[in-house]
């Protein structure tokens, strides 16, 4: 492939480090990602025409903390390689050039007003073009620069943080104390347009098709002649994936679809003919393994202690099903799966530093795990995703499926999962998938369930008393899932939803809807 002009981000650890390589990628232009720890000639690699380093969440002068040495920024500059340095970014730029960081008492988070400085001087096609003289911006540290280094001048400033943004010209050295990958900063995409369009002269020559066929080259070269098995959930993620690795290397993929027992209603025949007759896979497999798993959730109450045993429980059924295989077809070196990079943040995986939220199931790899991981899909978004099925020519139904958590109804039951509350989140979400299809709500919500809460109420039933089950709704908006809000849905539309639930579940007689955002509560209840 023809190299895109391509925008290096340097990652140290920062939770939105993905989320800058996506804005830079959602400008049309290339981005990529890389360890801190990077050498030059990898970075030479890339052929950057601009470098971004990331927020972490660690202190410049901690010992051990990541760092960037002198010689990065002399090969930046002599190649003239502008650099952006965002939070920790600027912070390190303000050490290794000899300014001053100190650490402040309170960490600062949240939205505050910064002043941009010498508005049609030094800014004019600057980093800064195009914003008024205050604007707000999205702030979360707990260090800042207070002494900026030499050379380097201040172009914007608050009263919380003097020193929010900083540039020195003639070397092409950028860094703001903001996040401006948020969207929690309005003009956060205009000053990375400035940075990425007229400071490092980006072109517009990516597009998603490119990505497609560079992944499918790249799953080529490093599989070889081997064969894969491929994990499918029978969600977007993991049907894209495994779309890709079957273009790269035809029938020597091989689908596996583990019923661990905790899907959906209908789920595991639909899956099996979305595969079979609608996308047609070469080698597509279901495992029956639905005792095993619930069988092992017996009495386990504690979400991590549930996620742990689904996430062993499926790697060793895999692992099974793979040793079989190899009976029929010969060795199997690769293991493909559909992990996208909000997966990889919340579990901490993206690098060393950054910190764990919740244990992702398919990327909490068991440390004997006998098979090479492939995940063709690491980098991107679920939006991207999406994009990415479209050009495969995925029907737009399937496309737009919300996604599905790999640990499944389990973390939709708080507390002990067991067949009777299986029965009744099954019946509950059929009736709530059901109902907001027909209203025109399914493609508007980034997703929809139903969850269930350990409580029993009273209620009254004919003329009876009842003393039963509580079923949760949730529906949320979101871009990425990295944050979230409860979807402000019609009252006409929760009523006609919940009284369907009540009287036609058993067991039901109260339904609750969840108006928590994100953060700081999450997605899923577990
Ligand atoms: P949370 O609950 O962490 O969820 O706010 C964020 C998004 O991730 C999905 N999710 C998972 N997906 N394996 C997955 O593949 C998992 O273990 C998992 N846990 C949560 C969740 O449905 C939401 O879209």
């Amino acid at each position: 492939m023809k190299q895109p002009d391509t925008i290096l981000v340097m990652d140290f650890g920062g939770q939105y480090t993905q989320l800058i390589a996506r804005r830079v990628r959602e400008l049309a232009v290339y981005s990529e990602i890389v360890a801190y720890t990077a050498s030059l000639s990898d970075i030479q690699a890339f052929n950057p025409k601009g470098i971004i380093l990331s927020g972490g969440p660690r202190s410049v002068y901690e010992g051990g903390s990541p760092t960037i040495s002198e010689e990065f920024f002399t090969y930046c500059i002599e190649n003239s390689i502008p650099v952006l340095g965002i939070c920790y970014g600027l912070q390190l730029i303000g050490q290794v050039f000899g300014g001053k960081i100190t650490s402040y008492p309170k960490k600062e988070y949240g939205k505050i007003e910064v002043n941009v400085l010498n508005q049609g001087g030094l800014n004019q096609e600057g980093l800064l073009e195009g914003l008024d003289a205050t604007e707000l911006v999205w702030m979360s540290h707990g260090d800042q620069i207070t002494e900026p280094p030499e050379n380097f001048e201040v172009i914007a400033s608050s009263e919380t943080c003097p020193i929010a943004a900083i540039q020195n010209k003639d070397d092409q050295i950028y860094a703001v104390q903001f996040h401006i990958e948020v969207s929690h900063t309005p003009k956060g995409m205009q000053i990375l347009r400035n940075f990425v369009f007229n400071i490092c002269k980006c072109r517009l020559n990516w597009k998603m098709a490119d990505f497609i066929k560079d992944v499918i080259s790249k799953i080529r070269e490093t599989v070889k002649n081997e064969n894969v098995i491929m994990a499918v959930s029978g969600g977007v993620d993991s049907t894209v994936a495994a779309i890709l690795i079957e273009k790269a290397i035809g029938d020597r993929c091989y689908c596996i679809f583990v019923d661990n027992g905790l899907m959906r209603k209908n789920e595991v025949a639909e899956v099996k003919h979305n595969f079979e007759e609608i996308l047609r896979f070469k080698h597509f497999f279901v495992v029956d393994a639905s005792n095993l798993f619930l069988s092992r959730l017996e009495g386990v109450t504690d979400p991590e202690e549930k996620r742990r045993i689904i996430a062993s429980t499926f790697f060793e059924v895999f692992e099974e099903k793979a040793e079989e295989l190899k009976g029929q077809y010969g060795e199997i070196k690769f293991l493909g799966q559909g992990t996208i990079a909000p997966d990889r943040i919340e579990s901490g995986v993206t690098s060393s530093t950054s910190a764990k939220i919740k244990s992702h199931h398919n990327v909490t790899l068991p440390e004997k795990l006998k098979l090479a991981v492939l995940e063709p899909l690491a980098l991107l978004y679920k939006d991207e995703v999406r994009i990415v099925g479209k050009e495969l020519g995925i029907p737009e139904e399937f496309i737009q499926r919300h996604p599905f958590p790999g640990p499944s109804l389990a973390i939709r039951i708080v507390g002990e999962v067991t067949e009777e509350k299986l029965q009744i989140v099954r019946e509950s979400d059929a009736i709530l998938i059901e109902e907001i299809k027909k209203a025109g709500v399914y493609n508007k919500v980034w997703q929809a369930f139903t969850s269930y809460l350990p409580i029993k109420s009273v209620g009254v039933m004919g003329d009876a008393r009842t003393y039963q089950n509580m079923v949760l709704i949730r529906m949320i908006e979101s871009q990425d899932a990295m944050t979230a809000n409860f979807a402000k849905v019609d009252w006409d539309l929760l009523e006609l939803i919940a009284s369907r639930i009540m009287n036609e579940v058993p067991g039901v007689n109260r339904v609750v809807y969840d108006v928590s955002n994100k953060p700081p509560a999450t997605i899923e209840l577990e």
